[in-house]
């Protein structure tokens, strides 16, 4: 396999089997013609981009009726708004300022940047979310970015101080296309600024569920060093951040613009280049795999009820990896409408609203979107006050 940012030698390290697409959740009743890939991920012995062997068509993810909604959490919002007001204080400061945001949802980083009255344009292909972002008053087109996206924007609303992507650019399979669109759109002394997983975070917890259809690429410092390099630009800063499990924010100019953070020769020396590590890593994933397996059997013959939290992408992966249907969890609560009287992808578990969690409270509760284990658990006290209990699996199977 052939790496799809520097044509160097990519070595499969782990093979999670068919997959559906992770956010496509179902109107029941289940349809027998879903679709189905194999997820393999390897890494790429030149640039060490972590990426999948097989490439899903972008419309079938990226789509009107695209389910996600970054705004379904306080502290992501908490997150984005802050990043958008040390943007207004810094880069879009000075006189007609213009922002970018490749990714932009329902427009959670964006509506406070357009209350401040500052230039700027969302791009989303997602059309449902692209309509929210909308109503607060964000300027955005819904679209993919690409080179040509970019030349259409470039024509119409001149270069980008700033262009900004949060949990998206890894989401590309065709980077040399994105990276190409930045380059024509970015001002001389503009930054592009991304925020993403972080590979090293991932490998470290065995949050292998990280992996799935959207998550195209696993990102490092080192690989995304090589891949701004290769495209004639610059990484000069890096930002460790515990924003979903681990993300890390990457500054990205044009050669000799800004000072280069010795953040990033620190973070690349702890990063791993053996090939070991990652073989050891899809090791430890199978061991999660049965572990929790046995557990949820285990309780079922116990008569214990359990529940999943949280339908998120991730899950699928978790759920279609280890084979675990509505036999051993009967449904999800999830507080997104475009997911709830759904049916989660593959596996085919019925996702219900958030507030059926306490009707009544089940014996234990599978927490899929552990990365928001602090603000759901402070939610649901209630829950653990009556006696139930948390099933975690990051970095191992364990209950709370
Ligand atoms: N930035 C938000 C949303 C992340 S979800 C956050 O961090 O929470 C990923 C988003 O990327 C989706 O809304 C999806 O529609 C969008 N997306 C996928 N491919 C894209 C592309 N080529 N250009 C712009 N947006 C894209
Ligand atoms: P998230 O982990 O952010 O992303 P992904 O889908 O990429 O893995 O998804 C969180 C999911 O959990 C989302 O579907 C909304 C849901 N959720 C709740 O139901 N209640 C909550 O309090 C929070 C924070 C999230
Ligand atoms: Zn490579």
């Amino acid at each position: 396999m052939k790496c799809r940012i520097c044509s160097g030698n990519v070595r499969e390290f782990f093979d999670l089997g068919p997959q559906p697409v992770s956010d496509a959740f179902l109107l029941p009743p289940a349809r027998a013609d879903e679709f189905f890939y194999r997820l393999r991920v390897g890494v790429c012995e030149s640039c060490m981009m972590v990426q999948q062997a097989e490439e899903i068509p972008r419309q079938k993810m990226f789509h009107a009726d695209y389910p996600y909604r970054s705004s379904g959490s306080a502290l992501i919002r908490q997150h984005f708004a802050a990043v958008a007001r040390r943007f207004l204080e810094t880069e879009l400061s000075g006189p007609d300022a213009f922002i970018v945001e490749i990714g932009s949802n329902d427009g959670v980083m964006l509506k406070t940047i357009s209350q401040a009255g500052i230039r700027h344009l969302g791009v989303d292909p997602s059309g449902g979310a692209a309509e929210v972002s909308a109503e607060c008053g964000v300027r955005v087109q819904v679209d993919f970015f690409d080179e040509t996206t970019a030349g259409t924007i470039l024509a119409r609303d001149g270069q980008a101080d700033v262009i900004y992507s949060a949990n998206t650019v890894s989401h590309i399979s065709y980077l040399d296309s994105v990276f190409r669109g930045v380059d024509k759109l970015l001002a001389d002394n503009g930054v592009f600024v991304i925020e993403d997983r972080y590979l090293g975070d991932i490998l470290e917890q065995t949050a292998f569920d990280q992996i799935y259809d959207e998550h195209f690429y696993l990102f490092s410092v080192r690989s995304v060093r090589a891949l701004a390099q290769l495209h004639g630009l610059e990484l000069s800063g890096v930002e460790h951040l515990p924003v979903h499990g681990g993300t890390i924010r990457y500054t990205i100019s044009r050669p000799g613009r800004r000072a280069i953070s010795p953040e990033i020769a620190r973070l690349c020396a702890l990063e791993p280049v053996d090939f070991a590590v990652f073989e050891g890593f899809a090791r430890r994933a199978a061991d999660i795999r049965d572990a929790l397996t046995t557990l949820l059997t285990g309780l079922r013959e116990q008569g214990r009820r359990v529940v999943g939290y949280g339908a998120t992408a991730k899950s699928a992966t978790i759920l279609n990896y280890c084979g675990i249907g509505p036999d051993l969890i009967p449904c999800i609560c999830d507080s997104t409408p475009g997911k709830q009287g759904r049916l989660t992808p593959g596996s085919h578990i019925p996702v219900l609203a958030a507030e059926s969690f306490a009707a009544p409270y089940p014996d234990y509760a599978l927490l899929f979107a552990w990365n928001h284990a602090e603000e759901i658990m402070a939610k649901e006290q209630e829950f653990k006050r009556r006696g139930g209990r948390w099933i975690m699996y990051v970095p191992e199977v364990h209950i709370v």
